[in-house]
């Protein structure tokens, strides 16, 4: 599928139409919003500054811009990846190849940790947070945006997403309490954690053909959670005892239908779960755990 071609009188507004009309053909979900995002990104405007610039015409310069950048997204590369950042928890994260997109869904783990720190009195206190899969640290780094006392370590087996996570926590000014080391989950971490979450890889093998393209485009090895989609759960449930203090926290993305398995590993590691709470679309999406404090 090609993008149009512009001819260097078009307008703003028009190249915006034009695009949209393409992807629209194409099937993508949202094309109006896209055509804006990717003329905007083009041209160096905000949303206003694409209304106000509305009726102005194109150089022939940001003609070829506008068209490349919808052929890319013509061949369903994400528009997060094409413009290099994504929002999450209201902060801006940069992201690349080698690094999940991180995923509105996702903010229900800082929720979740939030409230569960709150409900201890422990926001105020000098915390201790590993990440597992970190991946562009947008867990770890949203919590140290909203957690000013506490440290944290975020982990992953892939080095160029660990390079991204550390050019985060510059941007956001956090370099000084996150830490970020490659290593498979918690691995190499010592003990006494206050908090661990983790979105981990949870699609199954088999489902992973099935995905939408533009996740397809994103790295196995963020994806794969192996035959049944456990293999990640079952590493991280295997170290939660050593590495969270007594009444130290876990907190999990989980994928759909995970629940009940996701559950019963941590049951059998000896942590107490809580009931799965829910995200936007009322799937069941986080799980909360405890190491039962010390008698
Ligand atoms: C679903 S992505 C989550 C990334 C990020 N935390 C987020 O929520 O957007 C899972 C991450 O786990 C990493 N990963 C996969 N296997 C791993 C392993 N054995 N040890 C550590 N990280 C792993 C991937 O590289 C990827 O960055």
């Amino acid at each position: 599928m090609q993008a149009p071609v512009l001819e260097k009188s078009t307008s703003v507004a028009g190249a915006r139409r034009a695009l949209a009309a393409a992807f629209r053909d194409a099937g993508l979900d949202a094309p109006e919003v896209d055509a804006r995002i990717l003329v905007g990104f083009a041209l160096g405007l905000d949303h206003t500054g694409l209304v106000v610039a509305g009726d102005r015409s194109i150089t022939a310069g940001e003609a070829e811009a506008i068209a490349a950048l919808g052929q890319r997204r013509l061949a369903r590369e994400s528009i997060a990846l094409i413009v290099g950042h994504k929002e999450f928890w209201g902060l801006r994260f940069q992201v690349g190849p080698a690094t999940l997109v991180p995923r509105p869904d996702s903010e229900t783990i800082v929720e979740a940790a939030l409230r569960a720190l709150d409900a201890q009195g422990l926001r105020h206190a000098p915390l201790r947070i590993a990440d597992l899969g970190t991946g562009s640290g947008c867990l770890l780094l949203a919590l140290l945006s909203e957690l000013a006392t506490a440290r944290g370590i975020g982990t992953d087996i892939s080095h160029p997403a660990l390079e991204i996570a550390r050019q985060n926590a510059r941007a956001l000014r956090l370099t000084g309490r996150a830490l970020f080391v490659r290593g498979s989950f918690a691995d190499m971490l010592g003990g006494d954690f206050d908090l661990i979450v983790s979105n981990p890889p949870y699609v199954t093998t088999q489902a992973l053909a099935d995905l939408a393209p533009e996740v397809q485009r994103e790295p196995r090895q963020a994806l794969d959670g192996g035959p049944d989609g456990l293999n990640a759960y079952r590493a991280i449930a295997a170290d939660a005892t050593r590495v969270l203090r007594p009444g130290g926290t876990l907190v999990l993305e989980l994928g759909i239908g995970q629940a009940g398995p996701v559950a019963g590993l941590l049951s059998a590691a000896g942590l107490a779960t809580e009931q799965p709470q829910m995200d936007l679309a009322g799937i069941p999406r986080t799980l909360v755990a405890f190491r039962q404090p010390m008698r």
